[in-house]
């Protein structure tokens, strides 16, 4: 006898449960996947000590027909394809024709259904061992039927399909320890129904454990029904997408980073209704929020992608949570500016009316009296060169006397006044706005620094007197060396002594920030890369950098015309509503909420 033997069935089957029944959460979707199949329009689920003593799946789909039911629990025999065709460009859920085998394979699974056209409905259960099968060739189905020669009964049921798993893993007390407590199985497998619940508003799912309600979903639109699986925090900062680009679609919801999350606990990406935890759509995903969200927090979305199902092998991963892309690279791409155009609208085109007339704004102006920013006060005079400068082309910084009412009141309204030199107080015809002026204006600058490189080499003023820096011997280094970055970021400067730098020219926008910070920093940036790849790989970094240095510090008086300019840049300018670091630039207060605080009815 030979020491390489087959494998018995149920081995083979109990191994294959290993991949996919890795925990309750896991059979649960696989049941709940299958009642999708069957066309359910109602599930409900019923979980006794976090579904490992009992996971009960009732559906009232199309239900199996007698002489099926063998076949359901047996390995490798599906209803839902028949060819190599049929695999690659699948349309169902399943398509392996192995899951009910493998949960019978380390649980007690009864099967009970009703087709359509029966008279009544059938079980079918594992728990008593199967009757032994004719010796060689009887049936068509060998070994695979042999696994399941379970006897049919007649059971009452008026319609679908109900699955009872019993006692997960009593046959393999190996894999029972490594659950954990039956409150994390319990809440693996509510998430695994939140997950189905979002890709399929127009079933109705209930869930309970231990005997009490936890869910109760009507069929719903989708966003009613995100909203019940999400909950209300996100939605005043969702954000919803419909994007389509020849047979590729892109929708759902994604948050701007004022909701932002510490894990990646709301981020759902369904392929064609399936969820999927997919790198190449997570990446493409950080990297439209990349810009606008800090490194450590994550962004929160529920975004549904389709595509023809012959576009993407699902035939990756045993659990069907992973899949492959033909076209990865379009794919990315088109994710990537889809979500980056969404996150990316200026206020004054999203924010609710407004969207109805977006650019009113600068047409109904005066032109900018440039008088009127000649302030008096020191203090202001830098910012004044920067307001020239920077908003020269805007025909906006003079607003008219406020009238709130007016149907054409801006988005962020009319400023009233500057709070201890950190904040704008502006009244809108909601109520009012508060503004982080240093965080707008940082955010202004940062997208006028990339549109500008963008367009060619960056617009920049020479110094009528070089402007002399006093300099480390690593910063003269730095200066050196990465004398083609600095030009390809509008900067000329050149040692001008053992410790010191003169700078002759700088970008135009720039010129208004404290420049001896603004190169400091850049120089230490840049020292930490090499010379030849620095600009490419980093420049949104580097022009970060340039924006919070360029940008007015707080404490820095300004004039009212100054702070209105400010506030329609803010319009104009796209993803203003947060700084570069994600934190929000605005904060509107309504009238309503006014009238809350001092409990004033209307
Ligand atoms: N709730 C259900 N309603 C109707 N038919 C069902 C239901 N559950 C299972 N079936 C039938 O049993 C068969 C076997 O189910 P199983 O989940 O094992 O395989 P599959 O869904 O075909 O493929 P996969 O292993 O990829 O899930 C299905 O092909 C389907 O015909
Ligand atoms: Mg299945």
């Amino acid at each position: 006898m030979g020491a390489i033997k087959p494998l018995p069935d149920l081995l083979i089957s109990q191994i294959a449960a290993g991949e996919v029944v890795e925990r309750p959460a896991s059979v649960l979707k696989e049941l709940l996947e299958n009642s999708l199949d069957a066309g359910a329009t109602k599930i409900d689920v019923q979980l006794e000590e976090g579904g490992v003593r009992l996971m009960r799946v009732s559906d009232d789909g199309g239900g199996i027909a007698a002489e099926d039911l063998p076949l359901a629990l047996a390995r490798h025999a599906t209803s839902k394809i028949a060819s190599l065709d049929d695999l690659e460009r699948v349309a169902s859920f399943g398509f392996r024709g192995e899951a009910l085998a493998s949960i019978a394979a380390v649980a007690r699974v009864t099967v009970t259904s009703r087709a359509q056209s029966a008279r009544h409905g059938q079980r079918i259960s594992n728990h008593h061992p199967p009757a032994p099968l004719p010796e060689e060739g009887g049936d068509k189905f060998g070994a695979a039927l042999r696994a399941a020669n379970y006897p049919v009964e007649p059971a009452a049921l008026s319609a679908g399909t109900v699955i009872e798993v019993a006692d997960l893993y009593f046959s393999t007390p190996a894999r029972r320890k490594f659950l954990k407590s039956e409150a994390t199985e319990y809440a693996h497998c509510d998430e695994v129904l939140r997950r189905m619940a979002l890709a399929r508003p127009d079933v109705a799912f209930t869930l309970s454990h231990n005997g009490a309600a936890k869910r109760r979903l009507a069929s719903a639109d989708f966003s009613a029904r995100a909203r019940a699986i999400i909950g209300d925090d996100f939605f005043p900062q969702a954000r919803a997408l419909d994007e389509s680009a020849g047979p590729l679609r892109l929708s759902g919801l994604a948050a701007l980073p004022a909701y932002s999350r510490a894990g990646r606990d709301e981020q759902y990406f369904f392929v064609n209704g399936r969820f999927v935890r997919d790198k190449l759509l997570a990446h493409a995903a950080r990297q439209a929020w990349a810009d606008i969200l800090h490194g450590a927090r994550h962004p929160a979305y529920v975004l549904f992608l389709e595509l023809d199902p012959a576009g993407v092998d699902v035939n990756v991963h045993p659990a069907k949570t992973e899949v492959r892309f033909r076209d990865a690279r379009g794919i990315h791409q088109f994710v990537f500016h889809a979500l980056q155009r969404t996150l990316a609208v200026p206020l004054a085109a999203a924010g609710g009316d407004a969207a109805a007339a977006p650019r009113v704004v600068a047409a109904t102006y005066p032109q900018a009296r440039q008088g009127s920013l000649g302030v008096g006060e020191p203090a202001a005079r830098a910012y004044v060169e920067f307001a020239r400068a920077a908003f020269a082309d805007e025909a906006s910084a003079v607003a008219p006397a406020p009238t709130p009412e007016d149907a054409t009141s801006p988005l962020l309204g009319y400023a009233l006044g500057q709070l201890h030199g950190i904040y704008i107080l502006a009244q809108n015809a909601q109520g009012m706005v508060l503004v982080d002026m240093h965080a707008a204006h940082e955010r202004i600058l940062y997208e006028k620094l990339k549109a500008a490189l963008d367009a060619g080499p960056p617009a920049t003023q020479a110094l009528l007197v070089p402007l002399v820096i006093a300099a480390s011997a690593a910063e003269l280094a730095t200066v050196e060396e990465q004398q083609e970055a600095l030009l390809a970021l509008g900067f000329e400067a050149a040692a001008a002594g053992p410790r010191e730098i003169a700078l002759r020219r700088l970008p135009a926008l720039l010129a208004g920030g404290r420049i001896d910070e603004l190169l400091r920093s850049l120089l230490r940036e840049l020292a930490e890369h090499p010379a030849s790849r620095v600009i490419e790989a980093r420049r949104n970094e580097l022009l970060a950098t340039m924006a919070c240095h360029g940008a007015v510090r707080a404490h820095r008086s300004l004039t009212l015309p100054e702070m209105n300019a400010l506030l329609r840049q803010m319009e104009e300018t796209e993803r203003a509503d947060q700084c570069n670091h994600g934190r929000p630039t605005w904060v509107p207060v309504s009238l309503a909420e006014l009238d809350r605080l001092f409990m004033r009815g209307r």
